[in-house]
């Protein structure tokens, strides 16, 4: 069989986290809940369901190549032109874009470790180098990423908040960061999970926009407005780098139904305060529970929270959580992600289940 070049094959598939079905025709588990893949589980807009109910009928047709209504909006929304916006098939899409955009083979990308693993995998597929800064107290630690950039620098990417961590850069240290990298160098602000920050610390990287840099901030409609299946994404950036990833973007990357949907989830403020407003208090309770149980964990501005052990027990922990129904995401040997999930229904038996397989095994998990 046809084999492809050795940078394509020492490329680790994405696992994406277990979908509910297979659970339960593996192990017959009924009822069982996914908390790993940080999706919104008040499930989509409303108003975008209804949007697509009245798009089926137009499915013969091929979608709106420019996303020109939902450009519109959003356009007015961040007060910026239309032509500073690009959509994608998910913002996993753009951050595609951008890699064969602006890097060919040799070139090299800085980016955190443990941070969003698509990334490394793009940049390997271009035969490009992934430069691995590692996280420094569970947050990007962007003096060393700036230590990192040489002349084969092309991108930065930097996911604020992060993905496992639920850190964030505060805008002092992105300032200081940006100070730092050459004119030239696109720095990638992956904010998928922009809408669900708290913090008055956050960085605005639309600032940095404003000053025109090189920055391209990426922004998804899979996270708090619920649309993960229909996969959309947006990216902002200066029109001339718009420009120059649109020559490589397929004619009608993003569907019609997505195009509909997301356009109605974006003024549907009472689905995304009410998802805030679930995600808050199911934070409450998780660090609740893990404080009761002794276990560390990293303070989340997402809609996930990271924890960590002492010793090498994830995969077990993901195993016992799983026959128990609960499907989490184990990250490395010592930690586990979970995504914050509705109050009754998900948060309490991931704490529960937890606490079971805590006070049968703790014992043997610290020996
Ligand atoms: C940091 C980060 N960036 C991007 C994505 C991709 O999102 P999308 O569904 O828009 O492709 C995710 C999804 O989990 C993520 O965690």
């Amino acid at each position: 069989m046809i084999q492809p070049p050795e940078h394509i094959k020492s490329i680790k598939p994405y696992v994406p986290g277990k979908p509910v079905e297979e659970l339960e025709r593996e192990l017959g588990i009924s009822d069982p809940v996914k908390l790993a893949s940080n999706e919104n589980p008040a499930g989509p807009s409303p108003m975008a369901i209804k949007a697509l109910r009245k798009g089926v009928a137009d499915l013969n047709r091929y979608p709106d190549g420019d996303c020109y209504y939902l450009r519109d909006a959003l356009a007015v929304r961040l007060g910026i032109n239309g032509n500073e916006l690009i959509f994608g098939n998910g913002s996993n899409e753009i951050i595609e874009l951008a890699v064969r955009t602006f890097m060919g083979p040799g070139d090299e990308a800085v980016m955190a470790h443990p941070s969003f693993v698509v990334y490394s995998m793009i940049v390997q597929a271009v035969k490009g180098k992934n430069i691995i800064v590692p996280l420094k107290n569970a947050k990007h630690d962007l003096d060393a990423m700036a230590s990192a950039i040489t002349d084969r620098t092309r991108i930065i990417f930097i996911a604020n908040p992060n993905n496992p961590t639920g850190t964030i850069n505060t805008a002092a240290e992105m300032d200081a960061f940006m100070k730092r990298v050459p004119d030239d160098v696109l720095v990638v602000v992956d904010e998928a999970y922009y809408e669900y920050v708290s913090s008055p610390e956050y960085a605005d990287s639309m600032k940095y926009f404003r000053q025109e840099r090189d920055i391209l901030i990426l922004r998804t409609f899979s996270k708090i407005y619920g649309l993960s299946g229909l996969r959309i994404g947006y990216g902002i950036s200066k029109a001339g780098i718009v420009s120059e990833m649109n020559r490589i973007r397929q004619p009608f990357n993003v569907n019609s139904l997505a195009q509909r949907a997301a356009l109605a989830a974006l003024d549907d403020r009472k689905h995304i305060e009410r998802s805030r407003g679930i995600n808050e208090r199911g934070k409450k309770y998780i660090y609740k529970g893990l404080k009761s149980l002794g276990i560390s964990f990293v303070p989340t501005e997402a809609n996930f929270v990271f924890m960590t052990f002492e010793n090498d027990i994830a995969a077990e922990l993901y195993e016992e959580l799983l026959k128990q129904g609960v499907i989490i995401r184990p990250m490395g040997p010592r930690a586990i992600r979970v995504t914050i999930g509705l109050a009754r229904r998900e948060n309490k038996r991931f704490i529960e289940a937890l606490r079971g397989v805590w006070e049968a095994r703790g014992r043997n998990f610290l020996s």
